[in-house]
């Protein structure tokens, strides 16, 4: 099967089946509400710097598609919507447009219509370890990328039976790729990054890590649904059984930002609330795919709305943790209860003080 066919599946069974996690984590997280926040809505400043360029909110559509001709209109309305609002944009893995040169206008049409916004590009680790470090210069060029997302998608690959699991040398080729012309971004797709991963590629050179952790999207179930569509019975049973696997995102967030990582937040962030959560976790942005593919294949108004959503909710939480600006809320008090403070409290972190460790990490 080509890339470009099964990428095709996926954004197909995206749509149409439940894909999402067994238990969302950022319900496990709270911000304390402040009844008298002495501040006033209109005057909270939610803008931030990423890249080098000014967002409106701290927040990014994390990479999804492009590769064939009918995602080309899905990337251009993100692109257009996030131009609009004021956020990054991600594009899909990039692999497609170095087999088939002839779709590299459905990544490049991206800068087209978003001229301004930092776009960030993206193609596996094991592609790395094939292509050489130099592709990350040309992947770049082709949607003039302000970082390159190199993407770690093991389980993914695991339960495909013509899946890549040659895991060996990833680190070494992320290593001779983090001094290029572009930053590194070390990118899950829905299993999370624990603080070992996370010291070693800072000791690799890579600065940004979107944890993409556990609690949204699951690519195991993705893979569950399509081996069920061919027929393949125990690469179903596979995807089922691994569908929650991996480190919840707000665990992985703590674990990254202790570890010094600038983290974006992914996985599972269904709002602008946890958005917020995120900030004060200790993420520089939240990041989210799924929510705004249906309205992308809808028209870029439909995704401009989406946005509009996820920015008035984050900047409510800030007006209600009477968070003026984001250094403000990223000292925001929260709690962690249930399932997700016992695996912080198992893994070595007080939840009582965890702004300790991100004042460590800073
Ligand atoms: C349709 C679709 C396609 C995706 N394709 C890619 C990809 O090519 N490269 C990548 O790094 N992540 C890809 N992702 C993963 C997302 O960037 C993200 O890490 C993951 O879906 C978790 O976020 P979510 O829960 O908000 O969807 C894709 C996600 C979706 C929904």
């Amino acid at each position: 099967m080509t890339t470009a066919k099964r990428k095709l599946d996926h954004i197909r069974i995206c749509l149409d089946r439940g894909v999402e996690g067994g238990w969302q984590p950022f319900e496990d997280v709270a911000l304390v509400h402040r009844a008298l926040p002495e501040i006033d809505a209109a005057e909270i400043d939610s803008r931030c710097r990423f890249l080098g360029k000014e967002l409106a909110f701290p927040f990014m559509i994390t990479g999804m598609t492009g590769g064939h001709p009918e995602t080309k209109e899905i990337n251009v309305n993100l692109a257009l919507a996030a131009q609009e609002v004021g956020v990054a944009m991600g594009v899909g893995s990039q692999r497609a447009a170095l087999e088939n040169s002839e779709v590299e206008e459905t990544f490049s049409a991206v800068r087209d219509a978003a001229p301004t916004i930092p776009i960030i590009g993206n193609i596996g680790a094991v592609q790395l370890v094939r292509e050489g470090p130099e592709v990350i210069d040309r992947l770049a060029e082709m949607i003039e990328a302000d970082a390159v997302a190199v993407h770690l998608n093991f389980l993914q690959e695991s339960v495909q039976p013509e899946g890549e699991t040659e895991a060996r040398g990833a680190m070494a080729a992320i290593r001779a790729a983090s001094d290029g012309r572009v930053p590194i971004i070390a990118k899950e797709t829905g299993a999370g990054i624990c603080r070992e991963d996370a010291l070693a590629l800072l000791e690799a050179g890579v600065e940004v890590i979107d944890v993409a952790g556990m609690g949204g999207t699951s690519w195991s179930g993705v893979e569950a649904y399509r081996a069920e569509e061919r027929g393949d019975g125990e690469s179903a049973v596979m995807g089922r059984l691994f569908w929650s696997w991996g480190v919840p995102t707000p665990v992985s967030v703590v674990e990254c930002a202790s570890a010094g990582a600038e983290v974006i937040s992914s996985g599972g962030v269904r709002s602008g609330i946890d958005v917020a959560k995120s900030i004060a976790l200790g993420a520089r942005l939240g990041g989210a795919a799924l929510p705004f593919l249906r309205p992308a294949t809808e028209g870029s108004s439909e995704v401009v709305g989406a946005l509009r959503a996820y920015e008035r909710a984050f900047r409510t939480a800030m007006f209600l943790t009477a968070s003026r600006d984001l250094s403000a809320l990223e000292s925001a008090p929260f709690i962690v209860v249930g399932r997700t403070r016992e695996i912080l409290e198992e893994r070595g972190f007080d939840s009582k003080k965890l702004s300790i460790y991100r004042e460590m990490s800073r």
